[in-house]
């Protein structure tokens, strides 16, 4: 029996992880652990996640929360030592592109333990944001890397990687999704609050997430993001479920005043900025599913979307996720409103992107996932 560790630490690898945790379950041959890093540690950034997503609690919580980057990765690394000095697992997997993935895979390869890495090789080639330092970093040690689309597998052997170490998969995150859709046909799948915000709403919403240093930490940005949301939510209700970054920034920078309606004016919500706290994975789900535009900073949300064909509009300059624009229904916005304004309108009337769902985004990467696990810690064991 193979031992494998599988980390988890901010709100978007629990989602990851689960499938993979689903597919080791019962299995003949690997042993799964589960760590917790603690990056994200609140209540709806953490618990209800892990509780929605229907996976076991965690072998090992670190409990690290947050920090500088410098402080978060370091306190990472320390904890996540000495678990893997009490375990020593035959492999550690990681996933996605947060501090705690970098972090525990410096551990574990100067443990000289092997490193799997789930949505490896995605490139923004924005050296500015935090993500893309630890996706370049942990593809640089990674042994056996899982790819999401043929843009991961190009720039990997693009930076020398061997043929053999990379398997195009699909996307964990999507086999999460059509898990998590599957499950929504019962009518409980949303708490009660969001069922009725969701009928209190008119036939077309948009819904909208943001907390990317580049969009939240500047406050001219924001300012101007935020009017121009207001505005168009002078039309069209926008459900914005609001990351506890971003609430603060809103707060240091005075913007609470701008929004037209709040949480407390819920069921009148025809329309306005429906702000609320960050929902847990199904409730976001009931709604944005059937939403008429996504507005996003978040990478998953561009291939979510993608996924099941609801439009996207991206505020950023650039994806590393560029399967999700070229054949999906994602469009780069960046910074200009004008952009903003105008396909919003065009998608108001109907005139939506059509796209189709990428290539093996079909449900099964994690069951491909540890197949290949199997067969490398066969073939590689110490
Ligand atoms: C992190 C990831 C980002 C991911 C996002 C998803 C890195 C570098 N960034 O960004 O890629 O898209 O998670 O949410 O790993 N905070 C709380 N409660 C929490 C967690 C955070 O209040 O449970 C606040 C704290 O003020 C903290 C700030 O949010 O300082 C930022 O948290 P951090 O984990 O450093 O980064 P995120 O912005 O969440």
């Amino acid at each position: 029996m193979k031992k494998v560790i599988l980390v988890a630490g901010a709100r978007p690898n629990f989602m990851k992880i689960a499938p993979i945790l689903r597919a080791m379950k019962n299995h003949p041959d690997l042993r799964a652990i589960l760590v917790h890093t603690g990056q994200h540690y609140d209540d709806n950034m953490s618990e209800a996640f892990f509780a929605g997503l229907g996976i076991k609690k965690p072998d090992y919580q670190l409990s690290i929360g947050s920090g500088t980057h410098a402080v978060q990765t370091a306190n990472i690394m320390i904890g996540f030592e000495e678990v893997c000095r009490i375990e020593m697992p035959d492999m550690v997997l990681v996933v996605g592109d947060v501090n705690s993935t970098i972090a525990a895979g410096l551990v574990a390869k100067k443990l000289h333990i092997k490193l799997a890495h789930v949505e490896a090789g995605l490139r923004s080639r924005d050296r500015q944001m935090p993500e893309e330092i630890n996706r370049l970093a942990t593809d640089a040690i990674t042994d056996i890397f899982f790819t999401t689309e043929v843009g991961g597998t190009q720039n990997l052997l693009a930076e020398g990687h061997s043929e053999d170490s990379i398997h195009f998969v699909g996307h964990v995150m999507i086999d999460n999704l059509f898990y998590q859709l599957g499950k929504m046909g019962d009518e409980d799948a949303a708490s009660p609050s969001v069922r009725s915000l969701k009928e209190s709403l008119l036939e077309k919403y948009l819904c909208m997430t943001l907390h990317r240093p580049s969009n939240v930490d500047d406050k001219k940005i924001l300012t101007e993001l935020i009017k121009t949301i207001n505005t168009i939510a002078s039309e069209v209700p926008i459900i914005f479920p609001c990351h506890p970054r971003t609430l603060r920034r809103l707060h240091d920078f005075g913007l609470d005043d701008l929004f037209i309606m709040k949480e407390s004016v819920l069921p009148e919500a025809s329309k306005g900025i429906i702000i609320t706290e960050p929902l847990n994975y199904d409730d976001f789900l009931y709604l944005w599913k059937d939403c008429t535009i996504m507005l996003t900073d978040s990478g998953g949300l561009q291939e979510e979307t993608t996924a099941l064909g609801v439009s996207c509009l991206t505020l950023r300059d650039n994806t590393e996720r560029p399967i999700t624009v070229e054949v999906g229904t994602n469009i780069l916005i960046g910074h200009d409103m004008d952009k903003l304004r105008l396909e919003i309108k065009k998608a108001l009337n109907g005139e939506k992107k059509n796209g189709r769902i990428p290539d093996l985004w079909d449900g099964n990467a994690s069951e491909r996932i540890v197949h290949h696990i199997c067969r490398y810690l066969k073939e590689n064991s110490n």
